[in-house]
């Protein structure tokens, strides 16, 4: 146990998803493992271990945002040895051709700032995905009858977002979307040498202004969970 993980020591796996919303843990739980356990609800922060195809894997929520993610990664890596942590999570769309229900797989993650800034002073480190993920979540997204984009995301600290200059920049920059969570995924498993990837599928569109409904968000997610479960128990393609 952790200040904030109930589990027991060993019933959290190695391979760790991570959506951002409790209740999505809880979906994934229900609709994707087999024989899966609720292991911590600590604040109500649900996760649960399961086997995907006879292979352990744990379901964590993070909560919103980079702090409260960096509690969750910092206590499953280092008390409970995480070593593969993906995030499936939603984002808002920046380019034009990409379209909601969309999955993007989240290369880079730019940042204004992230809870480990600080340690870096004056450096701008760039927080970068796993390569042996990312390339077997884009050799099972190919599967998918769903646009893929792989690219730089922005883990933005704000989600109602008075920086409209910004969100401009990203844009004219190639980012793909936006969401806030990933870059300190990123950052933590380079620390602690551990492997992160974060796919996301587009929620809403920050150049269109149209917004999934709550209640059409399911299919698409359901995609990003098997590319990322595919993508988890994968060797390396080269
Ligand atoms: N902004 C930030 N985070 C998000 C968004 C967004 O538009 N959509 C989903 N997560």
């Amino acid at each position: 146990m952790t200040i904030h993980i109930g589990a027991q020591p060993g019933e959290i796996a190695e391979t760790v998803l991570m959506p951002g919303d409790p209740y999505r843990a809880k979906w994934v739980a229900e609709n994707f493992l087999t024989d899966a356990k609720l292991v911590n609800e600590v604040r109500g922060m649900l996760g649960f271990t399961g086997t995907y195809k006879g292979n352990p894997v744990t379901v964590q929520g993070s909560g919103m945002g980079m702090p409260s993610l960096s509690i969750y990664v910092n206590e499953l890596i280092r008390d409970f040895g995480a070593k593969t942590l993906i995030r499936i999570g939603s984002c808002g769309a920046m380019q034009d051709d990409i379209k909601l229900r969309d999955i993007i797989l989240a290369m880079s993650a730019t940042t204004l700032s992230t809870p480990s800034r600080g340690m870096f002073k004056e450096v701008n480190f760039a927080p970068t995905a796993n390569f042996d993920l990312l390339q077997a979540a884009h050799i099972a997204a190919s599967t998918k009858d769903v646009g893929i984009h792989t690219g730089g995301i922005y883990s933005s600290d704000v989600f109602y977002d008075e920086r409209s200059d910004l969100t401009e920049q990203m844009t004219r920059h190639g980012i793909l979307g936006v969401e806030m969570e990933a870059a300190e995924l990123y950052i933590l498993a380079a620390r602690y040498k551990v492997r992160a990837l974060a796919i996301l599928t587009v929620s809403d569109h920050l150049i269109t202004g149209e917004a999934l409904p709550a209640d059409q968000r399911e299919q698409s997610f359901g995609d990003m969970v098997e590319i990322a479960l595919e993508a988890g128990f994968k060797e390396p393609a080269l």
